[in-house]
């Protein structure tokens, strides 16, 4: 009893053991995408494209009761939040998988507020392109008064002149390049849609990019917009949006200022990573009197594994990035030269500070994301190259090498993987195992 006191003294929360629980269901359902006449079979949480939104509170608990109702077995997986091990949801590592027709209740302890997203671990490639993902966030204990929040999940879907999904998966055109990129860019589901403020709005917006394989570099032309978080975690110092690379697994969330003088206006949100810039969304600002910007003092986050932790460490890990001929689809992609689940996995001691090299020997992408951490860049290419922020995924560019820090402060098997799906269905995968 008097543990129960003091932990709720320290953690200054009424409610530090409210629990919410939800229900999410895989299951085949139909969605309507633009252009086509025909409904596209779609594989969703709870019948919705993307999945329901999830917002739950930092220090509470979240029970999800997850029903498999497809005709593969699944898991979700609970991108970026540090949680529990045996609640990751990456079968063969953390849990068996859930077969068809079977439930799998996950328990989660909500420790850090943010921008989180959740989707299979489980023939994954297949898995998210048909649809498979949602967004979770984690609410701040205390709530600041944006005019608006909004939430864009990011996708790329590969469909047919019929309005289907390409079914083929993995394909040596997958493989040999960065993944399976589409043809038809969505927002929550969405073809370029509007979304609609008013002049002198604060808007938070927060941005995840939820495909397979495409890196969004998102540009609001004409509005000035000001990186506040990055993959869930604030920034530990604000910066303009220019050029941000979003591979998949990241997010950004933004603090969007609509100038009062702009009424009548309508920008548009383009994607800058592909030669050609195109259209994403659009905002359109209401012919209305300007409404006062609210207040608001965006949290910044202080010291959290701050740069000269690794100063006197040494880099025990390299994992050099790169193709080989073989693997279940002709074409393995390894890291040091193994393909994944025999793959050259590492163990470190709990609270123990680390350095990593993800030396990249190939010409493609690799977006590297570590399950239950966050870390921070250091170096790129061997020059010190420290970020203002923490990231959960780093995209290692063609021939590039990264040097990231972290400090493992959750045990448990960690997956370690390439989040191109087609990357990492084809052996780019390890885990780090972090003991007591
Ligand atoms: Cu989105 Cu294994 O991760
Ligand atoms: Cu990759």
């Amino acid at each position: 009893m008097i543990m129960l006191i003091l932990t709720l003294g320290l953690l200054g929360y009424a409610s530090a053991y409210a629990e919410q629980s939800i229900h999410l269901q895989a299951k085949e359902v139909y969605h309507q995408f633009p252009f086509f006449d025909t409904k596209t079979p779609v594989w969703s949480y709870n019948g919705q494209i993307p999945g329901p939104l999830i917002r739950g509170k930092v220090g509470t608990t979240m029970v999800i009761d997850f029903s498999n109702r497809l005709k593969e077995p699944s898991s979700i997986h609970w991108h970026g939040l540090r949680i529990e091990n045996a609640m990751d949801g990456v079968p063969g590592v953390t849990q068996d998988p859930v077969e068809p027709g079977e439930n799998f209740r996950y328990r989660l302890k909500l420790e850090d507020a943010g921008t989180f997203w959740y989707h299979p671990h489980f023939n994954s490639s297949e898995q998210l392109e048909r649809g498979l993902k949602g967004v979770f966030i984690v609410e701040e204990s205390e709530r600041q008064p944006w005019s608006q929040d909004w939430v864009w999940l990011m996708d790329d879907w590969l469909l047919q002149k019929d309005g289907t999904i390409y079914p083929h998966f993995n394909t040596g055109r997958d493989l040999m390049h960065d993944g399976r990129w589409g043809n038809v860019p969505t927002i929550n589901g969405k073809f370029r849609p509007e979304y609609t403020a008013k002049p002198g709005e604060r808007i938070r917006l927060r941005i995840i990019n939820g495909a397979n394989a495409r890196i969004f570099s998102p540009h609001i032309k004409g509005l000035s917009a000001t990186v506040i978080a990055v993959d869930g975690r604030p920034v530990t110092k604000f910066f303009t949006l220019d050029k941000f690379v979003l591979s998949p697994g990241n997010r950004i969330d933004l603090d969007v200022r609509i100038p009062e003088q702009v009424g009548g206006k309508t920008f548009t949100v383009e994607d800058r990573f592909t030669r050609r810039a195109f259209q994403l969304a659009s905002i359109k600002v209401i012919p209305s009197e300007a409404v006062k910007p609210p207040d608001i003092t965006p949290p910044t986050a202080t010291d959290f594994i701050p740069a000269q932790v690794f100063k006197n460490i040494k880099v025990e890990k390299t994992w050099d990035l790169n193709a080989i001929r073989g693997g279940k689809f002709g074409i393995g992609w390894t890291m040091n030269q193994r393909l994944w689940p025999d793959a050259d996995k590492v163990v470190y001691q709990l609270g123990t500070p680390q350095k990593i090299i993800f030396k990249n020997s190939s010409s493609r992408l690799h977006p590297m994301h570590i399950h239950g951490v966050f870390f921070r860049v250091l170096e790129r290419n061997g020059i010190e190259a420290i970020e203002q922020f923490t990231r959960d995924t780093v995209l290692v560019g063609p021939r590039e090498s990264v040097t990231i820090g972290f400090v493992p402060e959750h045990s448990g098997i960690w997956l370690t993987h390439c989040h191109i799906q087609e990357h990492a269905e084809a052996g780019m995968m390890t885990t780090i195992k972090v003991k007591k």
